[in-house]
């Protein structure tokens, strides 16, 4: 029996902030539910003539595959639209976007620049709207970490993920919210100059404390991972970022997760596991790091017994699913 939650239909996610706690850990049951039932052979109709479109200004493997095929699974339909395949924000606002999309589709998933301009999608469209990546967060991307974390160690409780690398980007951001609403101990590693937004941080630790569980920021990489049961990280240089690459590199070369880090979390041998949201830089292949090597991780990390990365980035395709099935499915249940 699959089951969602009443208050998921109908809704927008622009970050997590705006989900209660019971609603995020039930997106994360919903989406292990769907994974079985989809391991078992199941192609459900769900999403039975729902129509999305995907509004993508920035490059995704991922999130517009996960989301293509999530919708093709259970019997919808999605149209993928890049920037320049629309008016989006050049010939048409985004409000009149907005308003005729929302005509045509039944939600929308967006994947851009301007946390502003994915609210005024949901603000004038009538429809649900993800938030599929903004420069400010990446919601969809936690459940899947979440769901990797409890499958791989059968609970979250008392887990510890320490993030090493860029503290304030949208990744970043999302991980903190997301541990502190699941009542997961979260620990930033980055240097000074990347640290959280202090409204970001005040905001997650509110609800880290009423949760029971600590959100701590470090700058000694080695110090922060002490006791880490995650290590996760994320490019060092986030999309429309570009001109900084050579100065993140240089700052952010002591925070690379290598074997070194591993160790240092005292849980090489216990309970620990490698996230990366994926694209990595963890190799000699890509064009970025043919001349400089690995950045934020090594080969020898990530191709380890420790690395769940492909196990996280599948789960971007049953979360999503359960976040769609959530807020358009008309049944209550099946
Ligand atoms: N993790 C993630 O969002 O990947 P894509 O950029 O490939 O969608
Ligand atoms: N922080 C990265 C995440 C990619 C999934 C970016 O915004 O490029």
């Amino acid at each position: 029996m699959l089951n969602w939650m009443d208050s998921l239909k109908g809704r927008s996610m622009m970050r997590l902030a705006s989900f209660t706690d019971e609603e995020m850990l039930n997106l994360i049951d919903l989406a292990a539910q769907l994974k079985a039932r989809r391991a078992a052979g199941v192609r459900g109709d769900l999403l039975h003539r729902k129509n999305i479109a995907l509004i993508f200004e920035k490059s995704s493997t991922r999130t517009r595959n996960s989301t293509l095929i999530a919708v093709r699974d259970e019997g919808g339909n999605g149209e993928y639209l890049t920037r320049p395949d629309i008016h989006f924000g050049k010939k048409e606002s985004v409000k009149d976007t907005a308003r005729v999309l929302g005509r045509i589709y039944d939600g929308i998933l967006f994947r851009g620049f301007k946390q502003s301009d994915c609210e005024a999608l949901a603000k004038y469209s009538g429809v649900p709207v993800w938030n599929g990546l903004t420069d400010d967060y990446h919601p969809t991307q936690i459940f899947a970490d979440l769901l990797t974390v409890r499958e791989t160690f059968g609970s979250l409780d008392g887990v510890t993920v320490a993030y090493v690398g860029d503290g304030r980007n949208n990744v970043a951001n999302s991980l903190m919210m997301g541990c502190a609403k699941c009542r997961v101990n979260y620990v930033c590693c980055c240097p000074k100059e990347l640290e959280p937004d202090p409204a970001v941080l005040a905001e997650a630790t509110e609800v880290a404390k009423r949760n029971g569980v600590t959100i701590k920021v470090f700058n000694d990489p080695k110090e922060g991972v002490k006791g880490a049961n995650v290590l996760y990280t994320d490019v060092w240089v986030s999309m429309g970022e570009e001109a900084k690459t050579a100065e993140r590199i240089k700052m952010l070369r002591p925070y690379q997760i290598n074997m070194d880090l591993m160790r240092a979390t005292g849980n090489i041998d216990g309970k620990l596991m490698f996230l990366h949201c994926l694209p990595a830089f963890h190799d000699f292949e890509t064009e970025v790091t043919k001349d400089c090597g690995a950045l934020e991780v090594t080969d020898e990390v990530f191709e380890s017994k420790y690395s769940k990365v492909f196990d996280e980035s599948e789960n971007r395709m049953h979360t999503i699913k359960a976040l769609l099935v959530s807020a358009l499915c008309d049944r209550k249940s099946i």
